[in-house]
C-alpha cells in the first residue's frame, strides 16, 4: 500500500527479490528492483510502496528511524562497498 514517512527508511536486502515503487516529482511511479546486496534509502516525504516478485520471498534489514546525512533523494546502490562509502 502506498505511504510515506516523516523520516528516512533504509533497507539492506539480505536475500530474495522485490520491487520498491517510488513516486517521481510529477507523481508517476518509478519501479526499482531490489535484490540481495542492494541498499535503498527513501527520504522523508517520498511516497512509496513495496511488492515481492513471484517467489514471494525477501529478507531485509531495515532502519526506519535513522539519519544519513547528505542523502537528498532516493538512492539504490547494488554494490555494498559503494553503499558503505556513501554512508560514511
Ligand atoms: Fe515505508
Amino acid at each position: 500500500m502506498e505511504h510515506l514517512h516523516d523520516h528516512e527508511e533504509i533497507r539492506f536486502i539480505l536475500d530474495g527479490v522485490g520491487y520498491e515503487d517510488v513516486r517521481d516529482f510529477d507523481g508517476s511511479w518509478i519501479r526499482i528492483e531490489i535484490k540481495k546486496g542492494d541498499l535503498i534509502v527513501l527520504p522523508p516525504g517520498m511516497y512509496h510502496r513495496f511488492t515481492l516478485d513471484e517467489d514471494q520471498y525477501l529478507k531485509v534489514s531495515q532502519c526506519t528511524h535513522c539519519h544519513v546525512s547528505g542523502v537528498q533523494s532516493s538512492i539504490m546502490i547494488s554494490n555494498i562497498d559503494q553503499a558503505m562509502q556513501r554512508l560514511v
